[in-house]
């Protein structure tokens, strides 16, 4: 055994010791063995760490693949420390064995994969699952698709994504948690936790949340598109989720492709370093998006990709994803003193940090079991987890005359509309390995809830193209039904990466469906399918119903026919604000007042001239089957110091026929401030479940951090002055209260 091997040999001994204790938090120290394994490392080998190759698309889990020569090549000499989408457990087996039995230090590959909501068993879109508002719900979905992961080779999920969306034209809002930072921050811990499970034991994946940083910010909505935000803006909206990722332990970070007010975040100091390193201690490493080290040429901040790697590397940015900037500039660069050879140190100590967290030095196998692949994937407990998220995430938006839960004397029923029946479009976006033969459409669902009753279907018009349709049928088969079931909105690829809307109305003749089936006389049940909030007035006007289903994944239509029948009762609240038309957008519940706040009566206020101010929806809208009634909301505390914490008390009561779930939401304003603040904020929610005429008094929390903000000198402070607290089912509750901060101590 030559030097070499004896000290790799001693280094998985060691590391196999410390993953019996990898349960434990903080995490254990491996610095003596990255010590190690960096003295045996080459400059060559240590800019290998830092690149990440993608291995191409379409490599299922179950398909057989074949490694090119290519990225056999690399692997041997030592080029590559990470590749993404090479997936399954096959696949990455081979992989990874050329790289620790044949690259020049045998440092074992990292796979990173987008497992977005789910990598066979899809889930519904993230911005669905944020409106459960179910923080456990929403770890075990994770968790469940890690598992997935776990046992199809993938090492490193490229989510969640936690950029906050004021803009649904922004097509990547299907991806996200919608418009609220409170609750972006809770469901990105939620994620993180139930993804990287406790310290990475067992069938759990290393997550990554992007897009870093104020990615959904972008101009007029369009994908990669500019972002000029103030540093308030930076600190209060879109970094707090980051924030809470890192702080549930996240292990990586993926840069955004936007600029912030002139820089590009793949070469961005101030946010790679100064803020994720040294004001948040990250310890974890940052990878690129694909090729946007590369693209900070195009920005034209940088004039080449050589110029490109030198920027990116001093800003902190560790690993390069396909722009092969480093692999290709590096080593140049630090012979020619533009790149010290301590900053790539501290690079790849990062990256092989997580690599031993992950303890992939103990067994680099470890996610490539072929066996559990076979048995372990796409089973009915992932599907059962699947369908309880995707219930929990429809939001009823209308119910006249309590039209829903379906009558049980209904015979006759007509399903219609260009979703009604299609499997595809119900994976959303990333729809990854998910398997459409898998998928139950809504008709599926009602004709297996339903076997008795008569369940006609018609297409009626197709999703997009307003040439194409056949309203005739549809008719006829409104006509000869007491009721229709109507599923319209978007394709499931109308939302995603680069899949912005100028109009986020319906598309195509599907509102000329929906007209003309009015005509029939015939009540008209709703389901709206798509990836982002849509502008729907003439829907909201003239439903008898809308629930709104998003897309909903494998399970959709099972959770739509058990919401339609009333087996299970809609609880979901919105996430993001409805508006009344594209052109009021950005639209967002927490707003500041401007000077001349809207009034009806004044012309020189904050309005427009040919639209009310106001949304369609509000956020944190959701109905249910049953009702709920608000009371006795209480303050523990009319008076606190800026040290303390308060508690809001209310009763809450099910003063309707159904057990149903609420969620319960706080709100505050601050009101004089030092700056000026949202006119509310929602700083703390609980759900619950309650029985037909059970009551429960549901304690709210408001401690310092919630309370504080960045004052008029930047500083993040609980400042003293009144708060006023608002109670109820969504963003305009009126039970209110108020209390003050007495100083600043
Ligand atoms: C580009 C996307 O912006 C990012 O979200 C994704 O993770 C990478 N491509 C890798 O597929």
């Amino acid at each position: 055994m030559n030097f070499r091997m004896l000290v790799l040999f001693s280094i998985l001994i060691c590391s196999s010791l410390m993953m019996g204790q990898n349960k434990a938090k903080p995490w254990p120290n491996y610095e003596h063995q990255i010590d190690s394994v960096m003295s045996l490392m080459s400059l060559d080998d240590k800019i290998g760490q830092l690149n990440q190759v993608a291995h191409g698309w379409g490599w299922g889990p179950t398909q057989p693949v074949s490694i090119g020569q290519d990225f056999k090549k690399l692997i041997k000499e030592g080029k590559v420390g990470s590749f993404l989408n090479a997936v399954g457990a096959k696949l990455t087996k081979e992989l990874q064995k050329i790289a620790v039995t044949e690259s020049p230090v045998k440092i074992p590959l990292l796979f990173g994969f987008d497992v977005i909501h789910g990598l066979q068993t899809t889930f519904p879109i993230p911005l669905a699952e944020s409106c459960t508002w179910d923080m456990d719900l929403i770890e075990k979905s994770a968790s469940t698709q890690a598992k997935e992961a776990y046992n199809c080779g993938v090492h490193w999920t490229f989510a969640p994504m936690v950029d906050i969306a004021r803009d649904p034209r922004w097509g990547r809002i299907a991806e996200g948690s919608g418009e609220d930072t409170y609750l972006g921050s809770q469901i990105a811990a939620a994620r993180i936790k139930g993804l990287q499970g406790d310290n990475l034991s067992g069938e759990h994946i290393i997550a990554c949340p992007k897009h870093f940083a104020a990615y959904g910010a972008a101009e007029g909505g369009r994908d990669y598109n500019t972002v000029d935000i103030s540093e308030r803006t930076l600190r209060e909206v879109y970094l707090p989720p980051f924030k809470a990722a890192v702080d549930a332990g996240a292990q990586t970070l993926m840069c955004s492709f936007n600029e912030i007010s002139g820089t590009p975040s793949s070469v961005n100091k101030h946010l790679l370093t100064d803020i994720l390193r040294n004001e948040w201690n990250f310890s974890g490493f940052i990878v690129s998006d694909w090729n946007s080290i590369g693209e900070t040429v195009a920005h034209g901040i940088s004039a080449d990709n050589k110029e490109a790697a030198k920027k990116a590397i001093n800003a902190g940015l560790d690993m390069d994803m396909e722009t092969r900037a480093y692999i290709n500039n590096l080593k140049d660069l630090v012979k020619e003193g533009e790149v010290s050879v301590s900053t790539i140190d501290e690079s790849v100590r990062r990256i092989l940090r997580v690599k031993f967290r992950l303890g992939l030095f103990s067994d680099p196998f470890r996610f490539c079991d072929e066996k559990k692949e076979a048995t372990e994937i796409g089973n009915a407990a992932e599907r059962a987890a699947a369908l309880e998220v995707t219930e929990n995430s429809l939001v009823l938006l209308k119910n006249k005359n309590n039209i829903l839960p379906l009558a049980k004397s209904l015979q006759k029923i007509a399903v219609i509309g260009p979703l009604a029946n299609s499997k595809r479009n119900l994976l959303g976006c990333w729809e990854q390995f998910g398997d459409t033969n898998k998928v139950v459409t809504a008709l599926e669902g009602l004709q297996k809830k339903y076997p008795g009753k008569e369940i006609t279907y018609a297409f009626g018009c197709s999703i997009n193209n307003p040439e194409e349709r056949d309203f005739s049928a549809a008719i006829k088969a409104a006509n000869e039904s007491e009721l229709v079931v109507l599923a319209i909105g978007e394709d499931g690829h109308f939302s995603g990466e680069a899949s912005a809307r100028t109009s986020i109305e319906i598309p195509g003749a599907q509102t000329a469906l929906f007209e003309a089936l009015r005509k029939c006389g015939k009540p008209i049940v709703v389901v709206l399918m798509n990836g982002r909030p849509l502008a729907i007035p003439a829907i909201e006007k003239n439903a008898d119903a809308i629930l709104d289903a998003w897309f909903g994944g494998i399970t959709a239509g099972d959770a739509i026919a058990n919401a339609l029948s009333g087996d299970f009762v809609p609880c979901g609240k919105l996430t993001t604000t409805f508006p009344l038309a594209t052109g009021q957008v950005p639209i967002y519940y927490n707003h500041k007042n401007t000077g001349r706040p809207a009034q009806p009566d004044n012309f020189f206020s904050s309005k427009y001239i040919d639209l009310s101010e106001k949304p369609l929806f509000p956020f944190g809208y959701g109905l249910s089957y049953s009702t709920f009634e608000y009371s006795d909301l209480k303050i523990d505390d009319k008076n606190i110091s800026s040290a303390e914490t308060n508690h809001v008390t209310v009763k809450v009561t099910n003063t309707g026929k159904y057990k149903a779930s609420e969620v319960v939401q706080l709100y505050i304003n601050r009101n004089p401030a030092s700056v000026t603040r949202p006119v509310r904020e929602l700083k703390d929610f609980q759900k619950i479940t309650l029985n037909p005429g059970e009551s429960k008094t549901v304690t709210l929390e408001l401690n310092p951090e919630k309370l504080s903000f960045y004052n008029d000198k930047m500083e993040f402070r609980n400042e003293p002055g009144k708060v006023t607290v608002f109670v109820g089912t969504n963003s305009l509750a009126d039970l209110s209260g108020q209390f003050t901060i007495t100083n600043s101590k």
